[in-house]
């Protein structure tokens, strides 16, 4: 008998693996730099009609077949027995580098103590190689448990947390004298920036990555589910949960960075250069910053379980592996694959394609892959398993019943937006257009 999750494990967990990074720190940006307060009409569009049928139908095929991306799909049909290698793969690489990150966040948590390092200087040196280590044990403790013991109990406690370190900042940030300026910046709306497509390619990927969409995350999280729960409703509370926790991350950091007078930089400029100059000037900045880097962190964890989990369960259900084998043999793996990111902003200076390693695998991983994944996913799922069983999966105990046409919009919407997304990616970056 399969484990099973408790209702609020299963939403706690799936809450846990989309907000992470690509909510903290990648959605405000993306806003600010993409039309403000219109980049949320793209935004909601494909969350709505793409995103959320999405988690749910991955929901719905993981707890219909009761096992790991590759056991799913091959249940489904046994001509997908390969295709789930797909989304594992592409999974173990984006792990790869964004431990590289939570390492980062994890040495900048200690910073925010003892007092920070200058970014560059400590990208060269061997620290980032160590705290990647110590991110990488971190997860690999958790995941080793089984699902109740170990990923849905780290949530239970974890989520709570962060869910109170994102209302304190909120509530800290809108007392800032730059909150009018940071509004202004983060959400005004430039209605002509709706125009240009890369604004619509930045809304999908940042949609599917942020949902943990794509990746066979929701197929494993769902084949732990409980057939009383309600899946679209369940899709719901979490996809609403990933929408406000980004809102209100932008909020948060904005409001900082206009207040002692800092321009708006993206990514790692500003939560290892920006953040902590301020930090270590602000009133309370000793509180905060702590605060702040705690809060990367729980984020970055408890997505990284979630990407850690896809392979594990794999190797469980496939290849009868023990969960700690299965754990041990993933890390090993990850650890090999992030030896590259890990050390290609320190002496190193690995430059592939004239970006960092991490910037160019996340590039081509993280941006341009996802989207692909997805469309092959929902492709496996939504054509090659019957349409009736698929509604009747999802709107089983659910108090809203989709009506039919929610397969047309699976089988051919989704998938052909998918791939123009995909396609618009490739095109514009041969070209040289500024699409990423
Ligand atoms: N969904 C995770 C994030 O947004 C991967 O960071």
């Amino acid at each position: 008998m399969r484990a099973e999750w408790s209702r609020l494990g299963f939403i706690l967990a799936t809450i846990g693996s989309a907000v992470g990074l690509g909510n903290l720190w990648r959605f405000p940006y993306i806003v600010g730099e993409n039309g403000g307060g219109a980049f949320l009409i793209p935004f909601a569009i494909c969350a709505i009609f793409f995103g959320m049928p999405l988690m749910m139908l991955e929901f719905a095929a993981g707890r219909r077949f009761q096992g790991s991306v590759i056991t799913s799909l091959k249940r489904i049909d046994p001509r997908l027995r390969f295709l789930g290698l797909i989304p594992i793969g592409v999974t173990v690489v984006i792990f790869s580098y964004y431990l590289v990150i939570t390492g980062w966040v994890l040495s900048y948590l200690a910073f925010s103590v003892i007092g920070y390092a200058d970014f560059s200087e400590y990208t060269a040196s061997y620290l980032p190689l160590i705290a990647f280590f110590a991110s990488l044990l971190l997860v690999l403790y958790i995941v080793q448990f089984d699902i109740k013991a170990g990923i849905e109990r780290a949530n239970t406690y974890l989520m709570p947390l962060l869910f109170l370190f994102v209302l304190i900042m909120f509530f800290e940030a809108l007392t800032l004298p730059g909150l009018g300026e940071a509004v202004a910046y983060y959400l005004a709306p430039e209605i002509a920036a709706l125009a240009s497509p890369r604004i619509w390619l930045m809304a999908a990927g940042q949609v599917f990555f942020s949902f943990s969409a794509g990746f066979g995350i929701l197929i494993t999280y769902g084949s732990y589910l409980s057939k009383k729960e309600d899946i679209p409703a369940s899709t719901m509370m979490i996809a609403g949960t990933d929408v406000v926790v980004a809102l209100m991350a932008g909020l948060i950091i904005f409001p900082i960075v206009f207040t002692f007078g800092f321009d708006p930089v993206s990514g790692p400029g500003l939560a290892f250069i920006t953040l902590p100059a301020i930090f270590s000037v602000m009133p309370l900045g000793f509180i905060f910053g702590p605060m702040f880097f705690l809060l990367l962190l729980i984020g970055a964890i408890s997505s990284l379980v979630s990407m850690m989990e896809v392979g594990v369960a794999a190797l469980v259900d496939e290849a009868r592996f023990s969960r700690r084998r299965a754990t041990l043999l993933i890390a090993s793996l990850v650890a090999i694959l992030g030896l590259p990111s890990a050390l290609s902003y320190a002496g190193w200076e690995i430059i592939v394609m004239g970006r960092p390693f991490l910037d160019t695998v996340d590039l081509l991983f993280g941006t341009l892959l996802l989207p692909l994944v997805a469309a092959l996913l929902v492709v496996g799922i939504a054509w090659f398993w019957n349409p009736e069983e698929i509604l009747e999966e999802i709107n089983r105990s659910s108090r809203v019943q989709f009506p039919g046409i929610t397969i047309i919009l699976l089988r051919f919407v989704i998938p052909v937006i998918l791939v123009v997304v995909f396609a618009f990616f490739i095109v514009g970056l041969m070209l040289g257009l500024d699409v990423v």
